[in-house]
């Protein structure tokens, strides 16, 4: 099931990298290895830590970089007594247009639940945002014959009482969670069956027309390297990248990947 009106996506997530002005020299740096053609063939998103968030956005206006802004998390409420929290309301008004929610590193050391991201989800969309929601499996579930169980059971509850418009302008992020960070990758026939899998359920749970035009990333372990690959699958827009986004040059070569004949 897949569509040619799918524009590929590349989100570079920094997770806590890359101080305010680490995070300006990395983008000049991308902007100057990635052409005009490179950045019209696909949408690249930088996602920095929150603090960095305001001087991505002044350069990003100033050069009239083609870059989408995004944001790594936000609380569900507009506003309240919720020390240290940023919530949806004020990334909008920071032109961030693409919002992680729910990645691992949240569900598992910040105790988000299927719920809470729910609510984040709802929360992002009223602000007219996207959101890139990401679900997964851990290795001991993957060994226990439960990645269908686990992660179509996050899309459903991430994806409920959301209308068909809303479900079609969304990102899902698959991302097994033993291939965060651990150098190992999920092969991309792996990446694809699941996110098919992903695509199938969303059909089920709110339309056909949404399952076609929701976009699907894989993340865990991408670079310049194994890019090509992944994204040579047929189910596979995108792909959401950890370590190998935080080098404006590997950064650069994954975002290029077009140019980079399999072998
Ligand atoms: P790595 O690319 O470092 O494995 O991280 C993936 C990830 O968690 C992106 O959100």
């Amino acid at each position: 099931m897949s569509s040619d009106v799918r524009r590929p996506l590349i989100s570079g997530n920094w997770k806590m990298n890359h101080n305010h002005f680490e995070a300006i020299q990395c983008v000049q740096k991308l902007a100057y290895i990635l052409s005009k053609e490179d950045l019209a063939a696909v949408d690249v998103s930088i996602h920095p830590p929150f603090t960095d968030l305001r001087s991505v956005q002044t350069l990003i206006d100033a050069d009239e970089l083609k870059f989408i802004l995004g944001a790594q998390h936000c609380h569900e409420a507009d506003s309240g007594a919720f020390t240290g929290e940023v919530s949806a309301a004020f990334l909008a008004k920071l032109n961030v247009s693409y919002v992680i929610v729910g990645h691992s590193e949240r569900r598992e050391l910040f105790g988000e639940t299927d719920e809470v991201v729910h609510n984040k989800i709802v929360a992002i969309q009223k602000h007219k945002m996207t959101p890139i929601l990401c679900v997964g499996e851990t290795l001991a579930e993957r060994e226990a014959g439960r990645t269908h169980e686990k992660v179509l059971g996050q899309v459903r509850s991430a994806l409920e009482k959301r209308s068909v418009e809303q479900v079609k302008s969304m990102v899902i992020a698959y991302e097994p969670i033993w291939a965060i960070g651990t150098g190992k990758t999920a092969t991309a026939g792996d990446a694809q069956v699941m996110i098919e899998a992903i695509r199938q359920e969303v059909a089920k749970v709110s339309s056909g027309s949404a399952a076609a035009a929701i976009r699907l990333q894989y993340g865990g372990s991408v670079k310049a390297s194994n890019i090509a690959e992944i994204m040579s699958q047929p189910d596979i827009d995108g792909v959401l990248v950890g370590g190998a986004s935080l080098d404006p040059a590997e950064f650069g070569r994954i975002c290029q990947y077009r140019l980079r004949p399999l072998n």
